[in-house]
């Protein structure tokens, strides 16, 4: 695909436009397929990069995925290997969700030590710990984790931290282990209530998932099923940015309200007109945006996937606003890019200044990671000239065609190599 974007940008959108299902709940809905010989259907799917990466670290297993109109199906008939390699997870972080499910049904995994990215060294310390006390044997051998357990055995965990992949992997290794687990300071987000529901379909029997105490009674072996992805709050919240940032009328369809209501009340004290239903919201962008203050936390919270997008809009508003970013210690790379467009953004550690300004003007940009590079997009669709955001691979890992969901509001915007 190549590489780069290219915006005329001040066109207001107009228009629908759907959203696809979450990346962050396909992805370890397909690890959960390692829990099971069966086949796991998820028929929503969305064609993604990082779906496409899940793919290929699942065929290593042993693993067989198959692609069907809109979705896939996973089916581990046996595991054939235990090695998650370096050259996988160092693409994509979330490869630590296969560890879980396959020490709970292989007894084994090696799986690389993801590293850093760019929002953080994001390390995984809460994962190996709650393992730990599942039971397995945890080494660390030349950059790999080793784990292993003949059969995990029911614990009562709680988390130091909330952690959304740490929560799903412990999930998924409870769910086959001897007895009943106690996970505490569990992550809410709905993206864990979305893969306990598909764990529940294989016969896993948890309950309070969306609560921070999540209890799971192991069961003997999980069978397939067939699942639907909860609807991607991430994407749906960029596209009612879009919608806002150019002043446009918008209605953004088959997402879940309620899984944005913190963001959905940032964007109505900054001023954009929405009107929600059950499936559905109406965003229309205001000649005018209010500043606020915005502070990431887990969920129901602000969530630090949509601060870039936030803080783009709050650049063009009528004054000061402070954005304080507490979940990543380095998630503010998309600051020096949108200031080459004309923001006056000011960041100190945690805490970024935004001081609005009464337009962006089109520049050449660099994306640096998946929502920074969304952050960009927005600017350009509201910059004066043209902008060409490159390094779109970033954006290609979790938005599926965006540039022709865009496209189809009116954007003028187009990929070039
Ligand atoms: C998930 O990442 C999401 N990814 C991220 O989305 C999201 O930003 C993040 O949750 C927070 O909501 C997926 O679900 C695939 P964490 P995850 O474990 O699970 C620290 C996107 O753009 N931590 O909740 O990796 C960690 O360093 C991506 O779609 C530990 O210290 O995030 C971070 O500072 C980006 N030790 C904080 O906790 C651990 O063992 C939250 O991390 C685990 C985490």
């Amino acid at each position: 695909m190549p590489a780069r974007l290219e915006i005329e940008g001040g066109v207001p959108l107009r228009g629908t436009v759907k959203v696809s299902a979450a990346k962050n709940a396909t992805l370890p809905a397909m690890a959960a397929a390692l829990l099971t010989a069966a086949p796991v259907t998820l028929g929503n799917a969305p064609d993604l990069a990082d779906v496409r990466t899940m793919t290929r670290l699942l065929e290593t297993l042993g693993g067989t995925v198959s692609r069907r109109p809109g979705g896939l199906s996973v089916q581990v008939a046996g595991v054939t290997s235990d090695l998650a390699p370096y050259e996988l997870v160092s693409t994509m972080r979330a490869s630590v969700l296969v560890l879980g499910p396959l020490v709970a049904r292989h007894g084994t995994a090696r799986v690389a030590l993801p590293g850093g990215c760019a929002i953080g060294p994001r390390p995984i310390d809460q994962h190996l710990k709650g393992l730990g006390k599942l039971g397995a044997e945890i080494a660390i051998e030349n950059g790999y984790v080793i784990a292993r357990a003949s059969r995990l055995k029911a614990a009562r965990i709680t988390t130091d931290l909330v952690t959304v992949t740490g929560t799903e992997n412990l999930m998924m290794a409870a769910v086959l282990a001897e007895g009943t687990t106690v996970i505490e300071n569990a992550a809410r987000e709905p993206e864990v209530v979305d893969l306990a529901t598909l764990l529940t379909a294989m016969g896993a029997r948890i309950q309070g998932a969306g609560t921070a105490r999540i209890e799971i009674e192991g069961v003997a072996e999980l069978r397939g099923a067939v699942h639907r992805v909860v609807p991607d709050r991430v994407e749906a919240g960029t596209l009612i940015v879009a919608a806002a940032i150019t002043r446009g009328d918008v209605t953004v369809t088959d997402l879940v309200p309620d899984h944005i209501s913190s963001v959905l009340a940032k964007l109505d004290e900054i001023g954009v007109v929405l009107e929600t239903g059950p499936t559905w919201v109406r965003a229309r962008g205001p000649e005018r945006l209010r500043p606020a203050d915005v502070t990431t936390s887990p969920f129901p919270g602000f969530p630090t996937d949509m601060q870039a997008q936030v803080m783009t809009l709050l650049g063009l508003a009528d004054g000061q606003s402070r954005v304080t970013e507490t979940i990543f210690e380095n998630r503010f790379m998309h600051v020096a890019e949108l200031a080459r467009m004309g923001a006056r953004i000011e960041t100190d550690g945690a805490i970024a200044v935004i001081r609005g300004v009464p337009c962006y003007q089109g520049a050449p940009v660099m994306a640096s990671d998946l929502r920074a590079s969304a952050a960009l997009v927005l600017a350009g669709l509201a910059a004066h000239g043209t902008t060409i955001v490159s390094r779109v691979y970033h954006l290609d890992r979790g938005y599926e065609r965006l540039e022709a969901k865009l496209g189809g509001l009116g954007a003028r915007i187009e990929r070039r190599a």
